[in-house]
């Protein structure tokens, strides 16, 4: 069942969570120990996305007039409850999904792309803004979006895949993005890496130290975080503020959220809104795949966003930015670390979180297709495959519970997956501890006081 959304329902500002927790959000610091003021962050990224990321008083944001007229070309999106799969199921739980597929590239990721290309143009001489892909969603959306505001976009796409998922590759080079398999001969991060391993799979974090690196090269270049960062969960929280009021719209608050994570911004995006509320008492759920899981089995501590440690050093659940995940299928999830925000929600125990095998979330994700019309991204079959045990426990405990899910993305770019799903050639890929145990290790010292 569809429930519609008033088309005047765009939100007119994104919501900030950081003023409503009762407990603090680490600074980012510099290599050198001090926490880092707007001035250090310029040279990466756009000045107003600095302010975002560093805001810790206002609430609310505004959306800028440019951002609200390109967002209402798909939203706000559908909210739907799943019915048949709840049939299916034979549970008492009412599912509910927020659809961010239809988007231009068909994932929840255009929403910060679009505010963050926007940014990128109020800066003087910015002529292009440069990030790392793992699936080619969310290269594919900031393609889109500096094409939209008249820059060029260069991407640096995780090796694995670059060759797997090529439909992701093709639609950033037809958007006339400049595409380079990571990791490549272009940055000494990228050519080290392949002295040692001339076959490596590549990461995200070893994508994103050759796009810092090219950023930093360039004064005409701005860089472009796809997740992690507040300013991209702030930009996310269109995705809950739409959700809130459809749900309100039809007399239902969640129980219990549900949402995919590899860097955290879509389930922080559907999520934090509800906490606004007041809505502690619902439960909110991260879920990760079980050849990754940087919350469950991360150390909380400072480190890098990226192999080289360019980036900012960034207080989060991580298994060490040298660790290189298997590579499973859902690309997105292949990360070291987490949000700081969700880090920090799930240090307070605001936040739970389950991990899933591949095989699992790819045969919830039958299901829901079966059930519901539509295949849903890799990442979200993670979701899903937690959606049903949660109903399937409803069912047992006979509870009438409301859960929300994030349906991030639709798997158009990705139907291969599926294929080779169904033809028996995609194996569960175990956590390699001792890679983590060994990176984790290599954490930097940080120096305080
Ligand atoms: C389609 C899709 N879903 C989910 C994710 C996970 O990211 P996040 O945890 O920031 O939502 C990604 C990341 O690349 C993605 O491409």
């Amino acid at each position: 069942m569809r429930i519609a959304p008033k088309t005047d329902n765009i939100p007119k500002r994104w919501y900030n969570i950081i003023p409503d927790l009762d407990f603090n959000i680490p600074p980012m610091m510099s290599s050198s120990g001090y926490a880092l003021s707007h001035h250090d962050l310029e040279y990466l990224a756009p000045y107003f996305i600095i302010d975002q990321e560093l805001e810790r008083d206002k609430r609310e944001l505004p959306i800028p007039k440019e951002v609200s007229e390109f967002y209402s070309r798909w939203r706000p999106t559908p909210l739907y409850r799943a019915e048949r799969l709840e049939k299916n199921l034979e549970t008492p739980a009412r599912i509910f999904y927020k659809d961010e597929g239809g988007s231009p590239s068909g994932s929840h990721e255009m929403n910060t792309a679009v505010a963050q290309a926007y940014y990128a143009v109020q800066d003087e001489g910015v002529e292009c803004m440069v990030t790392a892909t793992g699936n080619g969603e969310w290269g594919a959306s900031l393609a889109i979006a500096c094409n939209y505001f008249g820059i060029r976009c260069k991407v640096y796409m995780v090796r694995s895949s670059y060759e797997q998922k090529v439909y992701g590759r093709y639609v950033m080079e037809i958007l006339g993005a400049e595409v380079v398999p990571s990791p490549s001969e272009k940055t000494f991060t990228g050519k080290k890496i392949l002295a040692q391993d001339p076959n490596s799979p590549g990461s995200l974090s070893i994508a994103l130290s050759e796009a810092f690196q090219e950023a930093n090269s360039r004064d005409d270049t701005k860089f472009s975080w796809g997740t992690v960062m507040n300013h991209v969960l702030l930009h996310q929280t269109v995705i809950g503020l739409e959700a809130r009021s459809q749900m309100h719209g039809v007399g239902v608050d969640p129980d219990l959220i549900i949402g995919a994570v590899s860097g955290g911004s879509g389930l922080g995006g559907l999520a934090f809104p509800f906490y606004q509320e007041g809505g502690r008492g619902t439960r909110i759920m991260a879920i990760e795949t079980a050849a990754c899981p940087s919350l469950s089995k991360g150390r909380y501590a400072y480190d890098y966003g990226d192999t080289e440690g360019l980036s900012p050093m960034l207080k989060m659940y991580t298994l060490g930015r040298s660790f290189v995940p298997p590579d499973i299928r859902a690309g997105g999830m292949r990360y070291h670390g987490i949000s700081p925000l969700v880090s920090a929600l799930y240090r307070e125990k605001q936040i739970e979180v389950k991990t899933y095998m591949q095989r699992k979330a790819f045969e919830a994700a039958i299901t829901f297709a079966r059930t519901e019309g539509l295949i849903p991204s890799p990442e979200t079959s993670y979701a899903v495959a937690a959606v049903v045990d949660e109903a399937l426990a409803c069912k047992q405990s006979k509870e009438k519970k409301n859960i929300l899910f994030l349906l991030d993305g639709n798997s158009n770019l990705d139907l291969s997956t599926f294929k080779d799903f169904a033809q028996g050639a995609i194996k569960d890929q175990p956590f390699p501890e001792k890679n983590a145990q060994a990176a984790l290790e290599q954490l930097p010292e940080v120096k305080t006081g």
